[in-house]
């Protein structure tokens, strides 16, 4: 058993990511190997996003081309996780006869008993419910950890989740059917394997979810019972002796004032916001279930800039959503003016069987909506590089992330990238003070004060 090797392939977001390690760490707790590639691998797992037709589809050829690796390789098991998983279930063990076992996004805890009760058995566990209670979950920094690659590449630097799942029903999204329903982690788990990161050396810790901002909403989320919020749960990790602090994803509809007070209260808040708009026209927004109008988010962000005025906010943006005229489009463009996000992610709308706007009349054809993509690129790109530009000769703390051969790559508060040369030994983690020469779209260029 000692000496299996697994190699695990991840798609998707960053709730994915975390979900990859911890596998890997429950692996390697019970023996298993990380290995580097794929030839090597005794156990392949791949981590599945289902988000939009496109993710789907890289999943999809992957495990096409794995159906030869197996042919040659009978021994070797392939395990599908994540939300195509969830998805298909059993059914994707019928369209591809070569995967072995079919992991859903709440029985990733389960890895061990899936892989190992019947050996060779193929199975599913796909199983979900409303009252999930996340497992308590700290092997992070047990010696076998230090066999895995993926875990050392960026010690200092830690995704925490902090709730499963999404109540929203925005028409376009699937993650409320792969996810489930809404679960906030307990509270007292959480400020142990932060504090237990901490100890370890992490000095900056993402607080992940869906919807981050309705943490604790939904359901009890300390053992006692007593109310307990997002803001609350910030203030409270903050005291872990952490350097920095972020989290994401937040829903504009649930961002609180209380919320928005904290990056002026909690020091180690990064000056920064993922905050997902997805459309700049209220009748979108309403098709698309927003629940917020245009308005809304414009004081959301007025808000934000009050309590910080440097905050950097960034978007989520879907371009051609059903129904949607030259005239709405027009209006997510006005919003980019008005906002001018620091950057954002942007999509053509994508059907996905089962929501409810796959059933919407009015599809925009691709041809508009790879139209419409590139004008808002084009346009974001402009204003990404303006805002950069504007810490030319500006001075600033970076936490470094890797190290190159010229020098090393880190990050600012606003989560910026910054490439700096130096010939100053450093390590991953340190914070270092440099001063912006050069802003491109995408990053920026320091050298040391
Ligand atoms: N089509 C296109 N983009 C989508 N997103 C979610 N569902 C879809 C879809 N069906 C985008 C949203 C979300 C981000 C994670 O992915 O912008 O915020
Ligand atoms: Fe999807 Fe909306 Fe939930 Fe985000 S808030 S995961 S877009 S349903």
């Amino acid at each position: 058993m000692g000496s299996r090797i697994f190699y695990i392939k991840t798609f998707g977001c960053q709730m994915n990511e975390r979900d990859s390690e911890i596998m890997a760490q429950s692996l390697a707790a019970h023996g298993y190997r990380e290995g580097q590639e794929i030839s090597e691998a005794d156990l392949i797992i791949i981590n599945t996003c289902s988000i939009r037709a496109k993710a789907e589809q890289k999943v999809m050829s992957l495990l096409g081309m794995l159906r030869k690796e197996k042919k040659d390789r009978p021994a070797l098991k392939i395990c599908v996780a994540g939300c195509v998983a969830q998805q298909e279930g059993e059914q994707l063990l019928r369209r591809m006869p070569h995967v072995d076992f079919v992991i859903g996004t709440q029985n990733i805890y389960n890895i061990i008993e899936l892989l190992e009760e019947q050996p060779g058995n193929k199975k599913v566990l796909t199983a979900m419910s409303d009252a999930y209670d996340i497992p308590r979950f700290i092997p992070e920094f047990q010696p076998e950890n230090h066999l895995l690659p993926s875990l050392l590449a960026r010690p200092f630097k830690k995704f925490v989740t902090i709730m499963q799942g999404c109540n929203n029903f925005c028409s376009y999204c699937i993650v409320p059917y792969t996810r489930g329903r809404e679960i906030s982690r307990n509270k007292d788990d959480i400020i142990d394997e932060v504090n237990v990161l901490v100890e370890h050396g992490v000095r900056e810790i993402t607080l992940l979810g869906q919807n981050v901002n309705s943490y604790g909403l939904a359901n009890t989320v300390t053992r006692n019972g007593s109310p307990y919020s997002f803001p609350l749960l910030l203030k409270d990790v903050a005291q872990s002796g952490l350097k920095r602090l972020r989290f994401t994803t937040s829903h504009p509809k649930d961002l609180s004032d209380d919320l928005i007070q904290c990056f002026q209260e909690i020091e180690i808040l990064c000056n920064q916001i993922h905050l997902p708009v997805q459309a700049g026209s209220d009748s979108v927004l309403k098709k698309m279930n927003r629940k917020y109008t245009v308005t809304d988010y414009l004081h959301k962000v007025d808000a934000l800039r009050s309590s910080c005025p440097d905050i950097a906010i960034t978007t989520d943006i879907i371009v051609g959503f059903p129904g949607e005229t030259d005239r709405d489009f027009e209006q997510t463009m006005r919003l980019l003016e008005e906002v001018r996000f620091n950057g954002s992610f942007s999509f053509k709308y994508s059907d996905r069987s089962g929501t409810k706007s796959s059933g919407f009349g009015e599809k925009v054809t691709e041809k508009i909506k790879a139209e419409r993509l590139s004008r808002f690129q084009a346009r974001q790109d402009e204003i990404s590089l303006e805002k950069n530009s504007a810490f030319t000769d500006t001075s600033m703390t970076v936490m470094v992330e890797s190290i190159n051969t010229k020098g090393f790559q880190g990050r600012s508060v606003f989560n910026h990238v910054v490439h700096v040369e130096s010939l100053l030994p450093s390590a991953p983690g340190d914070l270092i003070d440099v001063t912006i020469f050069h802003a491109g779209q995408h990053s920026l260029q320091g050298r040391i004060i």
